[in-house]
């Protein structure tokens, strides 16, 4: 994208001090992370996959536990789906590890098992996008290309005082000022800054490296930008699920379907319940519809709520009988009746994980 003559002259006459500035504030500053020590192009691959949407505070011991169980893209690639998402547990997101697995097989498949450096290749793999594919390219192989994400995007607005950039304003700009020499650090700089410095409240502009080149600080109000967008309030539905057990302690638990949201994942049998319905009913119909069978519904056992991206849910479990039918799977991928001790080791979204909690404290209650 053409920028206009004013921020071309701007970005020309800066360019020095914003890339020595950046570098050397960087080389000072950076946190010791574990994607950081003597890195692969894979595990930066891995690691910028689980920040995409993740804290780094959360990603750290998610990223070394994975990186120590599959080591190298074949080891990811050979690895049952269900080992990945197990490890992927609490991370969320987890159409992002469905890709990481389908993308590290076409890694094995198509480039030797190695990961292609050009960015327009990574581009071909499920799960990257410019971002992703901007990141890895210069973070592991020192390609002189852009990777904006929203901690550079902010600090790049608040730089140039800028509303609402557009993303191909935000890689010119990034072009214009990225060195030859070590365009991973500048990348790298800028997602750090954004971090710890340039933060979106409370930007700590005193310890800025940029401060004297910030035009958002030259206003006073380096806070302003970019602007915030509107936010809708998400939309809320009451969720229901089963937890139906029968003898030997042994409780039914569903796969969702691959192309599903949380697909792959283990749940508690149920669903959404519907306008005018008692969630009694909705449960009752949930389970002849996904499962083909008649449950009684017992007790109600535990109530989670949580928030999605796009929606906020309640989700109200209850001790279910089972007390017509064979179990089916008619809307899911498998089905199985699982001891406490399958029940740990499934792949579970936080919120039937801690239903699954709650089934063991009950059961083993129960037997003292
Ligand atoms: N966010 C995205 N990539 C990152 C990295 N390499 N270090 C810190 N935060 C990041």
């Amino acid at each position: 994208m053409e920028l206009s003559e004013a921020e071309s002259h701007f970005l020309e006459t800066q360019r020095d001090f914003a890339q020595n500035a950046l570098l050397s504030w960087f080389a000072s500053h950076a946190r010791r992370l574990p994607w950081r020590e003597n890195r692969s192009p894979y595990q930066v691959w891995v690691s910028e996959i689980m920040l995409q949407q993740t804290q780094v505070e959360t990603v750290q011991s998610y990223f070394q536990r994975f990186i120590e169980r599959f080591p190298t893209p074949k080891a990811l690639a050979t690895a049952p789906l269900e080992a990945v998402l197990k490890l992927w547990e609490g991370l969320g997101y987890y159409s992002r590890a469905r890709a990481l697995h389908r993308a590290a097989q076409q890694v094995l498949e198509r480039h030797q098992g190695r990961l292609p450096a050009d960015p327009e290749t990574l581009r071909t793999l499920p799960g990257i996008g410019p971002y992703t594919a901007g990141a890895i390219a210069s973070l592991a192989f020192n390609i002189p290309v852009p990777a904006v994400d929203g901690n550079v995007r902010r600090v790049l607005a608040r730089a140039l005082a800028l509303n609402d950039p557009a993303p191909g304003q935000l890689e010119s700009i990034v072009r214009s000022w990225l060195p030859d020499q070590n365009p991973g650090a500048f990348n790298e700089a800028l997602m750090e800054l954004g971090a710890l410095v340039c933060r979106p409240r409370r930007p700590q502009c005193t310890a800025c490296p940029w401060r004297e080149l910030c035009r958002a600080y030259a206003l006073g109000q380096p806070e302003r930008f970019p602007a915030a967008k509107a936010r809708k309030p998400l939309p809320h539905y009451d969720v229901v699920a089963a937890v139906t057990i029968r003898e030997n302690r042994q409780i039914l638990v569903a796969q969702r379907r691959p192309e599903d949201m949380l697909g792959g994942l283990w749940e508690f049998p149920g669903g959404k319940r519907q306008e005018g319905e008692s969630l009694e009913a909705a449960l009752r119909r949930e389970l002849q519809e996904e499962m083909g069978i008649t449950v009684e519904v017992e007790t109600q056992i535990e109530v989670v709520r949580h928030a999605y991206t796009h929606f906020r849910i309640t989700l109200y479990a209850y001790q279910c009988r089972l007390i017509a039918g064979e179990p089916q799977c008619i809307e899911c991928a498998d089905f199985k009746w699982a001891t406490l001790e399958d029940l740990r080791a499934l792949p579970m979204a936080v919120t039937d994980r801690r239903i699954a909690h709650t089934v063991e404290r009950r059961l083993s209650t129960e037997e003292g």
